[in-house]
């Protein structure tokens, strides 16, 4: 027997029935009663579809019509809400979220890759079919950030949004903090422990976080969604050494995404930096997400909590249902998808701020000398420099002449990328290092 809906129901359809998919079907049996006195009508599942049928999901699904296909499902007189949780920027989630708008369903994602890609196009495609495209489980999973942004700030300025957007490499880099254990290491040990994917590349390679920056830069900033044009560093290179030498600085390292508008254009990046230990976001440990938005009116705030799993993701779901029951509509990027500016990139080369140089200098005369004449040539100024004995201990500069190659740590006052990558250039092609030096950009918060 399949649900039948009352009149007044709002009626849903569920594709992809993954860990977020079977977190929703589970929150809706747990809180339907209560979401339906807080909405004003029910909100009642009503077809499912995923890949597998025989699948055991722990969930008794013979009250939902079953679909094979998801556009089958997104086309179907059954439902009024197409909730797509397949994931991928092409392929069957696409064509079924581009169905549902075309049959004037309203939409509800959790797929930031889709949306970092054809946001534009689809918010348009709602609009013209007078449909809601809600999407705030794509962006920091449980974390309402998606509503603060295109309600709560809507008579704000925003000038920076910024946060940790990844919480699998956000967990590596606290247990090599507190572990002292190098990235291989804990990323196996991660993987191991179900933490992080088999194929762990799109998280620390930094390109999750990218796609949930290039929808949070166009809720902030009202222009075209640009996932391309973000510039992305995972945290492959960060090692025990520079996890070390930060904490002695005053630092934690974090996978950051940062949208800044400057006078240039808008820097979209994504990459470890460098953030001051006593600063709440330095704070933000294991898996945790945290957004913060820099507002003309409001001021500067922060959200912290849970970026990912069933519960977290599939509150998030909900909330978007909940709006389109109450009727409450909001263009998908806060302002309507005709009038997004087009996105005017600020080129990485411009950015301005303070580095973190690792560098592994042979310790010979002259050594030293060439580095600071490299940084000088380029109107670097250092705020300090340190050498460091292998094993890690804190040196003064002076060397001891062996010529064995050994850590230098810098930090440099705020300067442009350009003067620092071309000053790097010549530092390596003068020998000498004996290996290429490690940048980390410093984030004043
Ligand atoms: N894999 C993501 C993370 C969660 O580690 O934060 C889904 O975007």
């Amino acid at each position: 027997m399949t649900v039948t809906a009352s009149a007044n129901a709002l009626r849903i359809g569920v594709a992809g029935l993954g860990t977020v998919g079977c977190g929703v079907l589970r929150l809706m049996a747990r809180h339907g009663d209560v979401l339906a006195q807080r909405t004003g009508r029910p909100i009642v599942v009503t077809g499912i579809c995923a890949r597998d049928r025989r699948k055991d999901r722990g969930l008794d699904l013979h009250r939902f019509q079953w679909f094979d296909d998801p556009v089958e499902l997104a086309r179907s007189d059954a439902i009024d809400v197409f909730v797509e949780l397949i994931g991928g920027e092409n392929g069957p989630a696409r064509d079924a979220v581009e169905a549902a708008l075309e049959a004037g369903k309203h939409v509800v994602t959790a797929n930031k890759a889709l949306l970092a890609h054809h946001g534009a196009a689809l918010a348009a495609r709602a609009e013209e079919k007078g449909v809601a495209l809600n999407f705030e489980a794509a962006v920091a999973g449980g974390i309402p950030i998606v509503k603060v942004m295109r309600e709560s700030l809507a008579g704000n300025d925003i000038t920076r949004v910024y946060g940790i957007l990844n919480g699998t490499s956000n967990y590596i880099l606290s247990r090599m903090q507190q572990e002292g254990r190098p990235f291989a290491e804990v990323l196996a040990d991660a993987q191991a422990r179900g933490y992080a994917e088999a194929d762990p590349a799109f998280d620390i390679g930094g390109f999750d976080a990218a796609h949930k920056l290039s929808i949070l830069t166009s809720l902030a900033f009202g222009t075209q969604v640009s996932f391309d044009t973000v510039y992305v560093e995972g945290i492959e290179r960060i090692t025990p050494a520079d996890i070390e030498a930060a904490d002695e600085l005053g630092y934690r390292i974090k996978l950051l995404g940062v949208a800044l508008n400057t006078d240039s254009g808008i820097e979209q990046r994504v990459h470890p930096a460098m953030v001051a230990k006593h600063t709440a976001l330095a704070q933000v440990d294991g898996v945790t997400n945290c957004v913060a938005i820099d507002a003309d009116q409001a001021g500067s705030m922060m959200l912290i909590g849970r970026g990912a799993g069933a519960e977290p993701t599939a509150s998030s779901v909900v909330s978007d249902l909940a709006d389109i029951a109450r009727g409450n509509r909001v263009a998908p990027f806060l302002i309507p998808a005709r009038n997004l500016k087009p996105y005017t990139r600020a080129q990485m080369r411009a950015h301005e701020g303070g580095y973190y140089i690792r560098l592994s200098v042979y310790d010979r005369p002259g050594a030293f000398a060439a580095i600071a004449s490299r940084m000088a040539e380029q109107g670097i100024s250092l705020e300090s420099i340190v050498q460091r004995r292998k094993g890690g201990a804190r040196d003064a500069v002076h060397g001891d002449g062996q010529g064995a190659p050994t850590p230098v740590v810098m930090i440099t006052h705020r300067t442009m990328e350009d003067s620092m990558r071309k000053a790097l250039e010549a530092i390596e092609k003068d020998g000498h290092v004996d290996a290429p030096p490690q940048m980390i950009r410093i984030e004043r918060l």
